[in-house]
């Protein structure tokens, strides 16, 4: 049920969110500007962002719409507003409005954006195909909406290190492949925004390369973004937790490179549509 999805990841990222914050600018990672070509953005205009997260995309995108734009920057998790406004407003942005809620209700003006984004939100709705009707209305004709999604697990190794590690080391199963709308599958991406009503529709490779600045400080940071692993650990094996942690430091120095830094390349999907003019 679209509610109970809702409500729990609204639970999982608002209690994530202060990890979010904590590593924002410690995890390089390459993403950020390549929404605005997808969107074909340009200064001076009103962009909406869905699932803004700590503030990653919303501040390229405040910088390139720039004075006389405007981005409106929303998350369903107040908490992770409340991170993206502190980085927003410490980076000097004064061209950026924030509003908390999903984005199957907030209340926005029709026909009022001339460009959509969304950073690795989709996959988590309940909803994706209505969700994308709903931007699609609040675009003006020509409009352009732009989205990236996780590939499958194994392509991503800054997912699947800890969870591998973790699972492994507890004695469970994988998890369970997605219900509904596969996101992670380009076709059913792309199907997605046709259905949604979208032309000239596109979906491409659009890998993440993401950098820490050592084997622990990826385990630090994966621990914190999200804290439901120390709830599975905890739940099975609360004496190892530390170990299982050093276990997933571990595994992350295969990713070590020449710099003394952990790189990983990770394997995204970018769409992108606009809504018909
Ligand atoms: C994986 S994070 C991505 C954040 C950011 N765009 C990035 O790439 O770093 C997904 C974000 O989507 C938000 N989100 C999840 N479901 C949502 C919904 N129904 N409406 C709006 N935001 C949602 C979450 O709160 C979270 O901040």
């Amino acid at each position: 049920m679209a509610g109970d999805v809702t409500a729990q990841v609204r639970e999982y990222f608002g209690r994530a969110a202060a990890g979010w914050g904590r590593w924002a600018d410690a995890v390089e990672r390459d993403d950020a500007a390549r929404y605005i070509e997808a969107s074909a953005v340009e200064a001076g205009d009103c962009v909406l962002e869905i699932g803004a997260g700590a503030g990653e995309q919303t501040l390229v995108l405040a910088e390139h719409v720039g004075p006389q734009g405007v981005v409106v920057a929303t998350d369903l998790c107040p908490e992770m507003v409340d991170v993206a406004a502190r980085r927003v407003t410490e980076a000097g942005f004064d061209n950026v409005e924030f509003v908390a809620g999903s984005v199957d209700v907030i209340e926005l003006e029709e026909a009022s954006f001339d460009a959509c984004i969304s950073g690795f939100t989709w996959e988590f709705l309940a909803d994706p195909i209505g969700a994308a009707v709903r931007v699609k209305r609040l675009l003006t004709q020509r409009g352009r909406f732009a989205a990236s999604t996780w590939a499958p697990l194994p392509g991503v190794p800054m997912r699947t290190i800890a969870s591998t590690v973790i699972l492994s080391e507890l004695g469970l199963p994988p998890p369970a492949e997605p219900a509904g709308v596969d996101l992670a599958d380009p076709r059913e991406f792309e199907r997605a925004l046709s259905q949604a009503g979208f032309e000239d529709v596109t979906v491409t490779e659009s890998p993440v390369v993401m950098r820490w600045a050592t084997p622990d400080a990826y385990a630090r940071w994966m621990r914190e973004i999200a804290p439901h692993f120390d709830d599975l650990i905890n739940a099975h094996d609360p004496n190892r937790t530390e170990q299982i942690w050093d276990a997933v430091a571990h595994a992350a120095a295969d990713h070590l490179v020449d710099d003394g830094t952990v790189r990983m390349v990770n394997e995204a999907f970018l769409g992108a549509g606009a809504r018909p003019g």
